[in-house]
């Protein structure tokens, strides 16, 4: 069997290490083309001499030049975003996982769909800025997409053998984050170690936060639209805490299809990567004898951020684009200790009131209204 060649953006990552964890257990399938990752250069040394890819770009010069020196044999290592985007484009690689967090996913991501290679895409962020070019550059260039969100993937597979035309709506699942039940009148004073703590999935500090604030679900209603192709109103939200069932798509007949298993997400990025084949992926089976599931619906003034974003995509050109900057610096304020966890809405939701949404032409101009909107935020949270 011809081996898939595999490129990781973001390899470092939670992402990006549950991939590689993956791949390990099937070196009969893929190989490692190429690895992107930001600074830690320990962890990257590391996986370099255990699967030897081509090609290896870095954030910076110095995380380059320390990477150089640490190697046994010598690796291509290139810094800067032009050498992550060589990463997710370069010869020999068939799928490129895009797992990179924030924004800076979004040129590689490109990179990726404009060379042509197929996408497991971790990257939301990618299609919250630049949702429609890049659907219409991977329907131009043959890319295809596969969600590694564990929502989309649910969604993905209870697609498969049914008519777009039938699908009444599809039905997000959100955990809820650590803050489901915790008093309206204390969220203020919770802060990145409580915020920090998700009670079912292990990720990156980013997307914690957002999941504790329902941002993150409301950028998979975002993502959800360009990847599906549904309109906002075909897309809701329901608060599962058990992590069990990913998300659901409901027909017009009333059958709801769900997609089911262990909050692990080495299934879906199994999925993503063997599609439309499946292979083991490491994940704990269910016990039914010990399952209890609930459902309930998002209360709007417990996560006003899943509100916002419903808004940002009505509202469409750079709006999400503008909600997602805001939510990055007012994130990364939150995790500094500067700005209290209700600040993080009040600072999105400034923003996007503010923000004057165009359509974009060109990946520049999503950037712009990106970089306008992060000058904004930082200026709205110092005015507090
Ligand atoms: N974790 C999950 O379970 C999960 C589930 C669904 C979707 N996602 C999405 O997947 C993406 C990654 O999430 P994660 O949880 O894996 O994040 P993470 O653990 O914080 O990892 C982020 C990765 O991106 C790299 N990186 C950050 N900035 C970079 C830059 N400017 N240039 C090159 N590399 C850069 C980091 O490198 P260094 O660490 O080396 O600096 C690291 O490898 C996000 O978009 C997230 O929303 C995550």
């Amino acid at each position: 069997m011809r081996r898939k060649g595999v490129s990781i953006l973001g390899s470092t990552g939670s992402i990006g290490t549950n991939t590689l964890d993956v791949l390990r257990s099937h070196p009969e399938r893929f190989r490692v083309v190429s690895l992107a990752a930001g600074r830690n250069v320990s962890l990257l040394r590391a996986q370099v001499e255990e699967f030897r890819p081509v090609f290896v770009s870095v954030e910076t010069e110095d995380a380059a030049s320390a990477l150089r020196n640490s190697l046994s044999a010598p690796v291509f290592v290139e810094a800067g975003p032009q050498a992550a985007m060589k990463a997710a484009s370069f010869e020999g690689v068939d799928m490129t996982v895009a797992a990179i967090s924030g924004a800076a996913g979004l040129l590689p991501t490109m990179a990726a769909v404009r060379a042509g290679k197929d996408i497991a895409l971790a990257n939301k962020e990618s299609l919250v800025l630049a949702g429609s070019l890049i659907m219409e550059e991977a329907a131009k260039r043959g890319a295809n997409i596969i969600p590694v969100d564990s929502e989309h993937s649910a969604v993905f597979q209870s697609l498969l053998g049914h008519r777009r035309e039938d699908i009444k709506r599809i039905i997000l699942t959100a955990s809820g984050g650590p803050f489901l039940k915790t008093p309206l009148s204390e969220l203020g004073r919770m802060g990145p170690d409580e915020a920090l703590r998700h009670p079912r999935w292990k990720m990156g500090r980013k997307v914690t936060i957002d999941s504790s604030t329902l941002v993150n679900k409301g950028f998979e209603v975002i993502e959800a639209r360009w990847l599906f192709g549904l309109p906002p109103e075909k897309i809701s939200v329901v608060i599962h805490p058990q992590s069990i069932v990913h998300s659901m798509v409901e027909y017009i007949d009333g059958a709801i299809m769900a997609q089911m298993s262990a909050p692990d997400m080495r299934s879906p990025i199994s999925y993503a990567l063997s599609y439309p084949e499946r292979i083991s992926s490491g994940t704990e089976p269910l016990d039914f004898s010990r399952l209890s599931l609930e459902f309930s619906a998002p209360e709007p003034e417990r996560f006003p951020c899943l509100g916002l974003a419903y808004e940002a995509l009505k509202t469409g050109g750079t709006a999400p684009a503008a909600l997602n900057a805001a939510d990055e610096v007012a994130v990364g304020l939150f995790l500094e200790g500067r700005v209290p966890f209700t600040g993080i809405s009040r600072i999105v939701g400034e923003v996007l009131g503010a923000h004057r949404s165009r359509e974009p032409r060109s990946v520049e101009d999503v950037l712009d209204a990106d970089r306008e909107a992060r000058e904004l935020a930082r200026s709205v949270a110092a005015s507090a």
